[in-house]
């Protein structure tokens, strides 16, 4: 029986010299490989600034501080996706305002967006989910039209690009996570994009404790430690030297889940438009509930049985209590039945094939 983890990072070729580098260096906090992770992912995304951050979670809160998100305003998100938007968003103690996704791309649908903007709305959040992104052209003119801010969650779609630009630099800010399972994967760490230099500036204060670029110990407001250790922003670093190859291994696993998934009877690949070019961070699949012999998690408890470990789609915040959402149906649905498969780069062609044919062999006989 083959062991095939959800997801696990693959090591190109730098790692270790500049992680030992930069641990003999005994830069170990900030340090020169953080500074080259900016000026690098910067030059690469054709933005000014780079800001990194401990996490993608608080490169969002940074993102929101910055903009001066705050108690009182109202932030509209999509009702499907990871959780980190919403629970930043009431951190600065702002609202989510939820916004149904399309129910082929799972992304925000810019007219439910323009349903959720009040006289409270202060921005958006896009979020890019599993490597796909959302129609940014024209989100990017409803905020204009709104006067509100656009934030791009692209933790999971470093790199991908919409009509030819990258995911991340159509908004104000644009939000990345470098943690162990992302395209760059450095165990923890995120990233701001932004282009604008006084919200560059506010920014980087806000991440070292409001501290003064000028003056040490000097707080020109309130602030917190956002910071990226020069370990981490090492492995950022090495991989950025071969992003080629990190392409070609995440395309090519994708292919081939293509190639065996596409027109299967029950099945429903995440739908990319023809004009994202993703670099997928997760491929996953809309099972239909009549077609399989059990649900979901059914299956997901089946293929673990063989080895393959599997990921629900993310409960919307409209199921969990707590948020208080009113029901989004179609982020509900998606929800209930999405699969993300294994999709670390490394995986080989015959691992692939071996989860497809089992999650093949678990619907009904008869179709
Ligand atoms: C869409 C999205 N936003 C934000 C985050 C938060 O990133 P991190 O785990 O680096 O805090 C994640 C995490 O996986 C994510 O998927």
């Amino acid at each position: 029986m083959m062991k095939i983890p959800w997801a696990e990072p693959v090591f190109w070729g730098d790692e270790k010299k500049f992680l030992i580098d930069a641990l003999r260096s005994t830069w170990i906090s900030d340090g020169p490989y953080v500074h080259k992770l900016e000026k690098e992912f910067a030059r690469r995304h054709g933005v000014k600034f780079c800001i990194t951050t401990s996490n993608g979670t608080t490169a969002l809160q940074l993102a929101l501080l910055g903009l001066g998100i705050h108690a009182g305003d109202e932030v509209v998100v999509p009702a499907f996706g990871f959780i980190a938007p919403v629970n930043m968003i009431m951190a600065v103690g702002a609202k989510p305002v939820y916004a149904d996704v399309d129910a082929e791309t799972w992304c925000l649908d810019p007219a439910l967006v323009v349903r959720g903007i009040s006289a409270r709305t202060r921005a958006m959040i896009a979020v890019h989910s599993y490597g796909n992104v959302c129609d940014m052209d024209l989100l990017r003119r409803i905020a204009r039209r709104q006067g509100i801010f656009l934030i791009e969650d692209a933790a999971e779609a470093v790199f991908s690009r919409y009509q030819g630009k990258l995911a991340g630099t159509w908004g104000d800010v644009g939000c990345f996570s470098f943690q162990a399972t992302k395209t760059i994967a450095m165990g923890e760490g995120g990233c701001v994009v932004a282009s604008d230099k006084k919200l560059y500036d506010k920014m980087r204060m806000i991440r070292d404790h409001g501290m003064s670029a000028q003056r040490r110990y000097w707080h020109d407001g309130p602030g917190h430690n956002f910071r990226l250790t020069n370990m981490q922003a090492a492995l950022g670093c090495a991989q950025l030297k071969h992003l080629r190859k990190i392409f070609a291994a995440r395309n090519k696993v994708y292919a081939t889940y293509r190639r065996y998934l596409t027109d299967e009877k029950g099945m429903k690949l995440q739908f990319f438009k023809a004009d994202v070019d993703p670099v997928v961070w997760s491929v996953a699949v809309l099972l239909d509930p009549d077609i399989f012999i059990t649900d979901r998690d059914g299956v997901m408890g089946a293929l673990m049985k063989k080895g393959i470990e599997t990921r629900p789609g993310f409960y919307t915040a409209s199921q969990m209590p707590f948020y208080q959402s009113p029901s989004m149906p179609v982020a509900e649905r998606i929800a209930a039945h999405v699969i993300c498969l294994p999709s670390s780069p490394g995986l080989t062609h015959p691992e692939i094939r071996y989860v497809c044919d089992h999650l093949k062999n678990l619907r009904r006989k008869k179709l």
